[in-house]
């Protein structure tokens, strides 16, 4: 077999949400509330629909694993890094979180939300740094195992607003010049187009309470497939933790 053909072979597993559990991501540029929202999707759920605390996940890319947490050092305050290294970087990042991390939740039928998953790396790697997103969306795939999430927040907002929401001391990626914030916001506004189904895009410029009051009327649904009264299952070990 020659590489060509090797290369023919590919398998990129296809996208698709999980069978058990519930699956939502929040995606946005640098500043645009992504975690504000998530803790207070949370908070609501515990506080409102009476989800047992447990059966909620908030977790984050990069970072969720130990692991997660050393690439994001080395992703967001290291030395400059290859854009196909960096690419690469969060995809082992996302492997890893998704295989011990999220699948496991999911499997006993949690809750999971997740500040950023593969459309950042669309975003960021693909549009951002000038690959191919196409490519950079097959290997989050890949990557994935082809884990979609049910739903995902797009929060929106204009690249001069979040620019200067952000605090002087910006990571790596936060440095990065004007053109590329903007196109990594074009590219999740076409990414929320092609896809309404999976997406809610939400005006990140509003206030929060506003925000919030979208957010819960964007996951009604999929919630809707998720159970509060379940039980949990008590957590099985994974090969990395024992
Ligand atoms: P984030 O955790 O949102 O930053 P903050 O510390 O401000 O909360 O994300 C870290 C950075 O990583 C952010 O600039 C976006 C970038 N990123 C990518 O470039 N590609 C990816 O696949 C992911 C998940 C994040």
């Amino acid at each position: 077999m020659t590489l060509l053909d090797s290369a023919r072979g590919l398998r990129i597993p296809s996208p698709r949400p999980p069978r058990r559990g519930v699956f939502i991501s929040f995606e946005g540029g640098d500043g645009a509330g992504k975690s504000t929202q998530m803790q207070m999707l949370q908070e609501h759920l515990v506080t409102e629909r009476s989800v047992a605390e447990e059966l909620i996940l908030t977790t984050r890319e990069p970072g969720g694993t130990s692991l997660g947490e050393s690439i994001r050092d080395l992703l967001l305050h290291g030395e400059h890094v290859d854009p196909r290294a960096e690419a690469l970087l969060y995809a082992a990042d996302r492997a890893h979180h998704i295989a011990t991390v999220v699948r496991p939740h999911l499997a006993r039928g949690g809750l999971v939300l997740g500040d950023r998953y593969l459309d950042s790396s669309i975003a960021y790697q693909g549009a951002g740094r000038a690959l191919d997103p196409d490519e950079i969306g097959s290997l989050s795939l890949w990557a994935a195992d082809g884990l979609l999430p049910h739903r995902t927040i797009l929060l929106d907002a204009p690249t001069q607003t979040l620019h200067e929401r952000r605090p002087s001391q910006r990571d790596r990626l936060e440095e990065a010049g004007a053109e590329f914030h903007e196109a990594v916001r074009t590219e999740f506004l076409e990414l929320a187009a092609a896809d309404p189904e999976r997406f809610a895009v939400i005006d990140g410029t509003l206030p929060r309470e506003e925000v919030h009051a979208q957010v819960l009327a964007a996951v009604g649904e999929v919630l809707a497939l998720f159970d509060p009264s379940f039980e949990p299952v008590p957590p099985t070990r994974h090969r990395d933790e024992q």
